[in-house]
């Protein structure tokens, strides 16, 4: 299986410092942002992952990652031209899948505790459709929110004022090749870009968006708050 790290974006929340560095470059532990997430697809055995990144910093990514070769994996890279979102960062992944592929996809901000590996057995056990990962958090209108039925995702909403629930689907994410036509078929939304959740709803009105329960710890790293505690939580770690 595949793995896609979506790594692009303004980073705006951490302005500053993505005036001159992309988010996924900043620090967190003692490695960049995005070494994370190559470590996790490494250690659930993916070895073949896409990075999207922006136009911003592409050169100091394939410095940092070259071919992927130190780390144990072989990277490819595509630049996603602007900010269209994080199923627009996605669709640039359709070239490199073959008929019929599935594969997993992270937000390169995001770290976590868990392996990868008991997910991606669960979803390779999966007849159809996609698999997400959720958390329960204490702050869920900042996220994607699950309504949830029994073993399957009911709908999610994109960061509503009222949350049904007190989990947020994290951004890690598992298709099938059908995604691409789903992409195809969302519409921007009202910032004008075309949104994962959108996607993700596709299949969970067709009752094929499953999930599991993240054990440890997640954070994002998106705001400064959210780097400071993924810095914590990585550096007490090791
Ligand atoms: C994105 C998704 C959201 C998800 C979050 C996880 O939000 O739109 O559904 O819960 O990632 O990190 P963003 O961080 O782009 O606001």
């Amino acid at each position: 299986m595949k793995g896609v790290i979506l790594a692009g974006g303004t980073g705006s929340r951490l302005y500053p410092l993505t005036k001159i560095i992309n988010k996924h470059l900043l620090p967190v532990g003692n490695v960049p942002m995005i070494c994370h997430g190559i470590e996790k697809f490494r250690d659930a055995g993916i070895e073949e992952i896409l990075i999207v990144i922006g136009k911003h910093s592409a050169g100091l990514f394939t410095e940092l990652l070259g071919s992927g070769k130190e780390w144990g994996v072989r990277i490819t890279y595509k630049i996603q031209e602007e900010a269209g979102g994080i199923a627009q960062a996605l669709s640039l992944a359709e070239p490199i899948m073959k008929t019929g592929e599935r594969f997993v996809v992270l937000l390169g901000d995001n770290l976590f505790e868990d392996s990868l590996t008991p997910y991606v057995q669960a979803f390779h056990r999966q007849t159809e459709g996609a698999r997400v990962l959720l958390k329960k958090v204490h702050d869920p209108t900042r996220y994607g929110v699950p309504i949830l039925k029994d073993d399957r995702i009911e709908s999610i909403e994109e960061k509503p004022a009222q949350p049904k629930s007190d989990y947020c689907v994290t951004g890690i994410y598992m298709y099938d090749s059908g995604v691409f036509d789903v992409i195809r078929a969302i519409k921007p939304s009202t910032r004008g870009e075309l949104e994962i959740t959108d996607v993700n709803n596709v299949y969970s009105a067709k009752g094929q968006l499953a999930y599991d329960i993240l054990d440890g710890w997640w954070t994002d790293a998106g705001t400064f708050h959210s780097l400071y505690q993924a810095c914590g939580r990585v550096l007490n770690e090791e």
